[in-house]
């Protein structure tokens, strides 16, 4: 009984009962009160139509037989109710089998005969109860996921991104392929999900594969499907993610890896739009859209022969291609922003705010990995930081070493005052020595790298920049 989840799970779920039979509905009452169910009574058709109206039900248990109007009628109008009708159990008397099979055609999750006792009633309430909890939980799933990939959850402010997301906006209205090209890291994957969850299939299934990864010998099963017994291994029925895309979108990943023999095959489908699975002799209908993605020079593999013409030209409809991010500066910064704040809760930080000259590192750097490069940056940063600002302190050497060599009294502070065990003395004695050393770095750039103009500058002794800078007075240069 209440097998999938405890009682508690069930508490507050609104049940309406409708029969005319007064002793039933008070024995119906009380099985579901163990239960914590909220239920409300009807004692005929017609109250059962109106509380239908009035309230929001998760399940219905109705009789079939019963004045004004009967358990089909009332069936027809609960299955009415949008967004989500409530499931329904009818009851029936003995030998009604045949209008528990037309109450089922009609919509019903369950019929159950009369007269029922109170264990059967409460497993199949139950497993209703349950079936409705994981629809709920589908439908917030989804939601959490489809509003994860939607073009506005693409940051950026750059002419070049902004014109990428235009193209992406109009092959999101279309159905013909995509092809998605760029470095690693650029967002391929991301504006793929969103062209899927801004089309009209976007509430069909969207089945990534990823070409490269699928060993050759399971590459045309994965695809196609299989009989059981097709070939050893094949040890049940299974369809391939041709016939999973069935009505939504087909993500060919890192398609430049995909087989010579396999690109024929894909070819053919995308031609005839019929697939068999492997051991069957009958031909399915697939209806899939293809967005296909790649880092690699579609190109340039064609003419090397190692990617089919006719399938390049196939794939070659809309084109999105996302520059990578060195080319796009002006999206690092609002890049920078919104990692952080989506960080803030999954690393349990409180970094709240980036500093100006950590924001000018991280705007000189060149990304060779894109976005995702800049992504783990932030989060490594974000690990490191113990204070609100994230500084230039917290970021990479590779980071800081192409990064123009500003440093400002805020980066001393934060190095200084991020060190664990805090001690005033110790703090300011490395301050002194930190703005020392960044004293001399200037002196030394802005002198061109002459010892004795640096010394000047500083209002010291040769002998005691070189003290300081840990150079033997005898390496000196020729003045
Ligand atoms: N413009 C953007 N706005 C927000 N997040 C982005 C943007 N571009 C990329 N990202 C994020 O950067 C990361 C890498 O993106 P994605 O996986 O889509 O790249 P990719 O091009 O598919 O990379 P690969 O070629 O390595 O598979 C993801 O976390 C993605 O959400
Ligand atoms: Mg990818």
């Amino acid at each position: 009984m209440c097998a999938m989840h405890s009682v508690k799970a069930y508490q507050g779920a609104r049940i309406l009962v409708a029969d005319d039979t007064e002793e039933l509905l008070t024995i119906i009452q009380l099985t579901l009160s163990t239960i914590g169910a909220h239920v409300s009574l009807a004692h005929d058709g017609k109250q059962a139509i109106e509380l239908l109206h009035k309230e929001p039900f998760d399940l219905v248990l109705c009789d079939y037989d019963m004045p004004h109007h009967d358990g089909m009628q009332v069936l027809r109008e609960a299955r009415k109710i949008k967004p989500t009708p409530p499931l329904f159990i009818l009851m029936t008397g003995k030998g009604t089998i045949e209008l528990a099979v037309d109450a089922m055609r009609e919509g019903a999750f369950h019929f159950i005969e009369k007269p029922v006792p109170p264990d059967e009633l409460l497993e199949r309430v139950c497993a209703a109860l349950d079936n409705v909890m994981i629809a709920v939980e589908n439908r917030a799933l989804r939601n959490a996921v489809e509003s994860h990939y939607i073009f506005s959850e693409i940051i950026g402010n750059s002419k070049a991104l902004h014109d990428v997301l235009d193209v992406a906006r109009r092959a999101a209205e279309q159905s013909s392929p995509v092809l998605v090209l760029g470095e690693s890291g650029t967002g391929k994957d991301l504006f793929s999900r969103a062209i899927h969850f801004h089309s009209p299939r976007a509430k069909r299934p969207f089945i990534p594969i990823n070409c490269g990864a699928i060993p050759e010998s399971l590459i045309e099963s994965e695809f196609f499907g299989h009989r059981k017994g097709a070939f050893t291994g094949a040890i049940e029925n299974r369809k391939g993610c041709f016939e999973e895309a069935d009505g939504g979108t087909l993500f060919l990943d890192e398609i430049g890896e995909m087989p010579l023999d396999m690109q024929v095959k894909l070819l053919r489908v995308l031609e005839e739009r019929k697939i068999r699975r492997i051991g069957e002799n009958v031909e399915i209908p697939v209806d899939f859209r293809i967005i296909a993605a790649t880092n690699r020079p579609l190109a340039e593999l064609v003419e090397q022969g190692r990617f089919r013409q006719d399938l390049y030209y196939r794939l070659n409809v809309l084109i999105i291609n996302i520059p990578p991010l060195r080319d796009r500066r002006e999206d690092i910064i609002p890049l920078a922003k919104h990692i952080l704040r989506n960080s803030q809760k999954d690393l349990k930080t409180h970094v709240e705010t980036i500093s100006p000259a950590a924001l000018e590192a991280l705007q000189s750097y060149s990304y060779p990995g894109n976005v995702r490069e800049l992504h783990n940056i932030m989060q490594r940063a974000m690990l490191l930081c113990d204070i609100d600002r994230l500084e230039r302190c917290h970021l990479p050497a590779e980071v800081l070493k192409t990064a123009p060599a500003e440093h400002g009294e805020d980066d001393v502070i934060a190095a200084i005052t991020s060190v664990e065990n805090f001690d005033l003395k110790a703090a300011i004695k490395r301050a002194q020595e930190e703005v020392e050393k960044r004293l001399i770095e200037k002196a030394l750039a802005t002198s061109a790298g002459n010892h004795k103009q640096a010394a000047q500058l500083l209002g010291i002794s040769r002998a005691s920049l070189y003290n300081k800078i840990g150079k033997p007075e005898d390496e000196s240069e020729a003045l």
